[in-house]
């Protein structure tokens, strides 16, 4: 019964993904292309540039995925690729190479869910969280808290109503004209900044469930910039000052961080978790960390973070999350439906 080894791929956004994973959890090779640059001067990911790249470098990404691995495409035993959610283009320009690649090579297709593939890469990390865990799930297309019981077990617990916390970074970034994608230009500035110089919202602290707003704090930050730049109207070329450009990101990072900490904690200990997991893009932010890791303590909750390089899109989050969903069912092994199958 030696282990399998899954073929996963990744592109339902900005960044193409491809890696080899084993049934026993090892990444034997990994390749990612991050188009980040190409779609900086739009200030966002534009779909049909996104589609178009995937296709252009998935081959060359898979490539260097089995020199990487030392092994051939014949030593695949299954293939898996993100289904979904993601930009319909981007998805599909993945799903239709993998499912091609599978029939043509008489490989079953294991579809993953882009967020279990974020909630999993934790356990890539070399101090991998066991069962069960909650999790807090900031991207910047989501912003969740699950508890896990296990492979394929998770309850929502809760989720933003309106803006992602990733997304609410970005949309601040880009109001106070910081390039794309905000969120991580956005925390380098807050390094230097004075938190305490402004006095934002932090919505739904205390609505006593696990949901999440950000619109407002988002609001609250563009007036706090107009009143700044002395204007009545927003506008892209609103001038404010660097140190209250500093100060106004520092506030915000504090503002968002607490929220998401608070609740974090708040779910876990409900859950009478012992373990906090926190993925996804926004998961690479230091002071989230800091502060979780803080608070967790406290609480006696132990936090754990995957690896830095695997907070954002990748292929070894998807073909681990494969790859262990091949282990819990071998019976995937025979499936040729092709057909795009969700889990129960
Ligand atoms: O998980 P991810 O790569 O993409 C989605 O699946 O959405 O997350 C990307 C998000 C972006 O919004 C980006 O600004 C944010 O994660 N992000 C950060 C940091 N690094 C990435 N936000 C705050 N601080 C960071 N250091
Ligand atoms: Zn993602």
């Amino acid at each position: 019964n030696s282990p399998k080894i899954v073929l996963g791929f990744e592109s339902s956004c900005d960044e193409t993904g491809v890696a080899l994973c084993t049934t026993d959890g090892r990444i034997l090779g990994q390749a990612l292309y991050s188009q980040i640059a190409m779609h900086k001067d739009y200030g966002g990911v534009v779909p049909e540039l996104a589609s178009r790249d995937h296709i252009r470098r998935l081959i060359p990404l898979m490539d260097e995925t089995f020199e990487q691995a030392g092994i051939a495409l014949q030593d695949v035993d299954a293939i898996a690729v993100t289904t979904g959610p993601g930009l319909p283009g981007a998805l599909m320009a993945g799903c239709a190479f993998a499912y091609s690649l599978a029939m043509g090579l008489n490989l079953p297709v294991i579809p993953v869910h882009h967020l279990e593939g974020h909630l999993l890469s934790p356990l890539l990390s070399s101090n991998p969280p066991a069962f069960p865990f909650t999790a807090l799930l900031v991207s910047g297309g989501h912003t969740q808290l699950m508890g896990v019981e296990g492979l394929g077990r998770y309850a929502l617990l809760g989720e933003t109503l309106d803006d992602a916390a990733g997304e609410a970074f970005d949309k601040t970034a880009k109001m106070i004209g910081l390039p794309y994608p905000g969120g991580p230009a956005l925390s380098r500035l807050a390094e230097s900044g004075n938190a305490e110089r402004f006095k934002l919202p932090r919505p739904m602290l205390h609505s006593g469930d696990f949901m999440f707003s950000f619109s407002g704090l988002k609001t609250a930050v563009l007036t706090t910039a107009m009143k700044l730049a002395g204007v009545s109207q927003p506008s892209e070329t609103m001038v404010i000052s660097d140190t209250n450009k500093t100060d106004l990101a520092a506030s915000f990072q504090a503002a968002i961080v607490e929220t998401l900490v608070k609740k974090a904690l708040a779910a876990c200990l409900q859950q009478d978790h012992k373990r906090l997991v926190v993925a996804g893009g926004v998961g690479a932010n230091q002071l989230l960390r800091e502060q979780l890791v803080k608070a967790a303590r406290k609480r006696g909750v132990e936090v754990y973070f995957p690896e830095l390089s695997l907070c954002t899109d990748n292929g070894a989050m998807i073909a681990f999350a494969g790859a262990m969903q091949l282990a819990m069912n071998p019976a995937l092994l025979d499936a040729r439906d092709y057909g795009m199958r969700t889990r129960p």
